[in-house]
């Protein structure tokens, strides 16, 4: 089939109420016509998402934000303008077109134009907004493959839309622009220096706004996850082994190779730089599980550009379950 008429026939099948796996440039996300209410309720049952947790509003152009929206700040408008299309979710307050039931009962909305050519077609072609959450079951590790996407939910997904691999490999950054002052609720694909060159002030991070991606645990495989510190990566692996466990060793090539090599540890990344720790870190989580690994030592990153994603997506991978 073309790509045009996958496309065509994946729109079908949100107007026709049922759910479309599809790539975007940060992870695949699970999609539903964010208007139709009993697509909404299987896309909560399919993910196994409480329905006070929000989804995301995925729409087609920046042009769009006020028909989703309504009592916009400036701001929100910059930062569209600024980073759309791309990895940011702008929380405003809702318009009366977003059902109550994709904002999990807020009056307020989280909207994105994602940055990868297959979903701006779906929007486009859909002609609506695509309520979609990451699709992984409720606390699991968010796909960055349609092979991973159709191991996660099986026929629990009507279709999936192939785009390879995702370019960035970890969630939009979510900025609450409802209150005085932006704030960041999740980190991800913009930055905070990203924001501070777009508005001249580094953004506070976190906030009293509920996002469930915030959880202490989430983003979690069946292996256990330990973070360390690169300088303790050696002996961390060294006390697993020793304790009869199967490890596995992600980090930073430079911290990796040779320590991994001192003991017969599996290295599912040894990455270059940290936007390549981004986008190999849930691939790597997933391998951990098919090969039957226990314990996952992962090496953190340092907290620079995506390397601030990568530490919160990796302390929640190794949150209390
Ligand atoms: O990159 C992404 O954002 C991916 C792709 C598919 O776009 N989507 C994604 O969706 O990560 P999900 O559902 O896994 O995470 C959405 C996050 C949740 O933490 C949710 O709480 C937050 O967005 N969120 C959505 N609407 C919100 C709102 N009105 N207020 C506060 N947080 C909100
Ligand atoms: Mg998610």
């Amino acid at each position: 089939m073309s790509p045009t008429t996958e496309i065509t026939r994946a729109a079908a099948t949100l107007r026709a109420g049922g759910l479309v796996a599809f790539p975007t440039e940060t992870v695949y996300g699970l999609g539903a016509d964010a208007e139709n209410p009993d697509a909404l309720a299987r896309l909560f049952a399919v993910k196994g998402r409480p329905t006070d947790h929000p989804v995301i509003v995925h729409i087609g152009d920046r042009s769009d934000l006020d028909a989703w929206a309504v009592d916009l700040p400036d701001v929100a408008r910059s930062l569209a303008e600024e980073f759309w299309p791309g990895p940011l979710t702008l929380v405003v307050r809702a318009g009366s077109r977003v059902s109550r039931l994709a904002t999990g009962g807020l009056e307020t909305v989280g909207l994105r134009v994602p940055d990868h050519p297959v979903a701006r077609a779906l929007v486009q072609d859909f002609g609506g907004g695509i309520a979609a959450p990451s699709a992984n079951r409720f606390g699991r590790v968010s796909p960055t493959s349609a092979d991973a996407v159709r191991r996660e939910l099986g026929p629990d997904v009507d279709r999936v839309l192939d785009g390879g691999g995702c370019s960035i490999g970890v969630e939009s950054t979510i900025v609450d622009c409802t209150g005085p002052a932006i704030s960041v609720l999740r980190p991800g694909g913009i930055t905070e220096e990203h924001l501070e060159q777009a508005t001249g002030h580094r953004p506070a991070v976190g906030g009293a706004t509920r996002a469930p991606g915030t959880l202490p645990s989430h983003y979690a495989p069946d292996a256990g996850v330990e973070v360390v510190e690169p300088e303790h990566l050696a002996a961390t692996v060294t006390a697993h082994r020793r304790a009869g466990r199967r490890v596995g060793v992600i980090g930073l090539a430079v911290d990796v190779v040779g320590e991994a090599a001192l003991d017969p540890a599996v290295t599912l990344a040894a990455v270059e730089t940290v936007d390549e720790y981004a986008r190999a870190l849930y691939a790597a989580l997933r391998a951990a599980d098919e090969m039957g690994i226990d314990i996952v030592v992962a090496a953190t990153p340092p907290a620079v550009g995506l390397g601030v994603a990568v530490r919160d997506r990796l302390r929640r991978a190794a949150g209390d379950r």
